[in-house]
C-alpha cells in the first residue's frame, strides 16, 4: 500500500513541476495574461492545492540535477524529459534554486512570477530582478541556487585553513624562540609552500584574506600578511617557485627582532616614549640574531637575516638603524618593505595609530616611491593591489556601498564589488557585481564614485569576506 502512495505522491510531483513548465513556455510564447496562460495556471493550481493538502506551504528546490519537493527526490519519466530539462535550464539562468508556495496562492500570483522570469531573461543579476518583482508576492517565495554559493564557499574554508595555520605557526615560532626552544623549519617551508601553490593558483583568494585586519594578534597576522603578499609581488614579477617559497619565508621572519621587545611595549595602545620607539628600533638588530640562533647558516638564513635587518633602512638608506658607507638594499628588502609598509598602515593596532584606507595609504605611498620606495618595485605593486585594493569600501552611482571583492587584471579602476548597502540604504550581503558589465548601448551599469573609510562606517571587513 505505501509503496502505492508513495507512487502516487510522486507522480503529483512530477506533475507540479511539469506544468510550471508548461506554463513557463505558454507565458513566453504569449505572455502571462494570455488564455492559454490562464487555463494552464488554474489546472496547476488545483494540482497544488491538492499536493498541498493541510500543509501551510509547498517547497520545490533544484539541487544538481534534480528536483525536490519538500525534501524528497522527484523521479521522472522519459516523457517529461524535456519540460523538466526546459525548467531546470531556466532556473539555473535564474540563479534560483528554490520556490516556497504558500496556501491561498492566487493566479495573479503566478502570473508575477512568469513576468518576474520573462524580465529576469534580460537583467544583469537575474535572481535579484526576480526577488525584487515577487517581494509584494506574499503567497510565493524564492531563494537563490544554493550550488553557486558552497563551491565558493569550499574554496574560501580552504584558503581560510591555509592562511589561520600559518598565524598559528608564527604565533609559535615566536613562543618558541623566546623561551629558547628549537623551531621546526621544515613546517615554515611547508606552510610558505603551500601559500606559494594558492597563490599561483588563484591569487585573489589569499591576498583577500590580508585585507582583514581585524585582530588581536597583530604581530602573527602581520608576519603571514607580509609573506602572502611578498610572494605575490614576487609572481607579478615572473619570479619561480623557488624564489618564491624563499620571499614568503624571508618575509615571514622579517620582524622576528620583535621578540626582545615586551609585550607590554608591543601592544601598548596609547603613544610610544621616546625610550620605547628606540626600543622598537632595534628589532632589525636582534632580527639577526634571533633567525641565526633559528635556523643555522645557511642560504636562506642569511637572506632572512638580511631582509631582517635591512627591512627599515628604506632605498634610500633614510631609516633605521643608521648605516654609513652602506652598499644598496637587498632585492628581497626592497620587495618586502614595499609590503610591509603598506600592512602596517593599513592595519590596526600597530604603534598606536589609527589605520589607514588601503587607497590612502597606497597614495601615502605614491610620494614615497623614488625616495624611501624602490619606484619600480612600487610600480608593480600599485598594479597587483590594483587602484581599490581588496577590501575598499566604495560607493557606487547606483546609490549602492560595497566592498572591493576581487581586483580585475585588466581594468584596475573597475573591480568586482560585494554590495553591502544596496540603493534604498538596506544592509545586505550581495550580490558580488562587475563593474566592468555594460547596457546594450554600451554605458557601464555601475562605477565608483569614491572610496570611504570602513572605519568610519563601522564595517568590519572580516564579516564579509571571510
Ligand atoms: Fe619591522
Ligand atoms: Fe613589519
Amino acid at each position: 500500500m505505501v509503496d502505492k502512495e508513495d507512487r502516487e505522491i510522486n507522480r503529483s510531483a512530477q506533475d507540479v513541476i511539469n506544468y510550471l513548465s508548461v506554463i513557463l513556455r505558454t507565458a513566453k510564447i504569449h505572455d502571462p495574461g494570455n488564455v492559454a496562460v490562464l487555463t494552464a495556471i488554474e489546472r496547476f493550481l488545483s494540482l497544488l492545492e491538492q499536493i498541498m493538502g493541510v500543509e501551510e506551504s509547498i517547497t520545490l528546490e533544484l539541487i544538481g540535477e534534480f528536483f525536490y519537493i519538500e525534501g524528497v527526490r522527484v523521479r521522472y519519466s522519459l516523457e517529461y524529459l524535456i519540460n523538466f530539462d526546459f525548467f531546470i535550464r531556466e532556473l539555473k539562468k535564474k540563479e534560483i534554486g528554490k520556490i516556497v508556495f504558500r496556501k491561498g496562492v492566487k493566479p495573479g500570483d503566478i502570473q508575477m512570477l512568469l513576468s518576474a522570469f520573462i524580465a529576469a531573461a534580460f537583467a544583469e543579476t537575474p535572481f535579484e530582478t526576480i526577488l525584487t518583482r515577487m517581494s509584494d508576492v506574499e503567497s510565493i517565495d524564492v531563494d537563490i541556487l544554493k550550488k553557486i554559493k558552497e563551491d565558493d564557499q569550499d574554496t574560501r574554508k580552504i584558503i581560510k585553513k591555509v592562511y589561520y595555520n600559518a598565524v598559528s605557526f608564527s604565533k609559535g615560532v615566536m613562543t618558541k624562540i623566546k623561551a629558547g626552544e628549537k623551531v621546526n623549519m621544515k613546517k615554515a617551508k611547508r606552510i610558505v609552500e603551500s601559500m606559494v601553490d594558492h597563490i599561483l593558483e588563484e591569487e585573489n583568494l589569499l591576498l583577500g584574506m590580508t585585507a582583514i585586519k581585524d585582530y588581536d594578534e597583530y604581530t602573527y597576522h602581520h608576519s603571514v600578511n607580509v609573506s602572502i603578499l611578498s610572494i605575490a609581488l614576487g609572481q607579478r614579477l615572473g619570479l619561480n617557485k623557488k624564489m618564491l617559497t624563499e620571499i614568503g619565508l624571508v618575509a615571514l621572519f622579517h620582524d622576528i627582532g620583535k621578540i626582545e621587545i615586551p609585550n607590554e611595549v608591543l601592544n601598548k595602545s596609547t603613544n610610544f616614549t621616546n625610550d620605547e620607539w628606540n626600543l622598537i628600533k632595534r628589532h632589525p638588530v636582534w632580527g639577526i640574531r634571533a633567525i641565526l640562533k633559528l635556523k643555522g647558516l645557511d642560504y636562506t638564513s642569511i637572506r632572512s637575516s638580511i631582509v631582517a635587518f635591512e627591512h627599515h633602512l628604506n632605498y634610500n638608506l633614510s631609516g633605521y638603524p643608521k648605516v654609513v658607507k652602506y652598499p644598496e638594499l637587498d632585492f628581497y628588502s626592497r620587495l618586502v618593505s614595499i609590503v610591509d609598509q603598506y600592512d602596517a598602515m593599513t592595519s590596526s593596532r600597530v604603534y598606536s595609530r589609527i589605520p589607514s584606507a588601503p587607497d590612502k595609504a597606497l597614495s601615502i605611498m605614491m610620494e614615497r616611491a623614488g625616495s624611501q620606495l624602490d619606484p619600480l618595485l612600487f610600480k608593480f605593486f600599485i598594479n597587483m593591489v590594483g587602484v581599490f585594493p581588496i577590501g575598499t569600501l566604495v560607493m557606487l552611482d547606483s546609490k549602492e556601498l560595497g566592498l572591493v571583492y576581487e581586483s580585475d587584471v585588466v581594468f584596475a579602476d573597475r573591480p568586482k564589488v560585494l554590495i553591502i548597502i544596496d540603493s534604498s540604504g538596506k544592509c545586505v550581503s550581495g550580490p558580488v557585481v562587475n563593474l566592468t558589465e555594460k547596457d546594450d548601448k554600451g554605458k557601464y551599469y555601475r562605477s565608483i564614485l569614491k572610496t570611504l573609510d570602513p572605519n568610519k562606517y563601522k564595517i568590519n571587513l572580516a564579516e564579509y569576506l571571510l
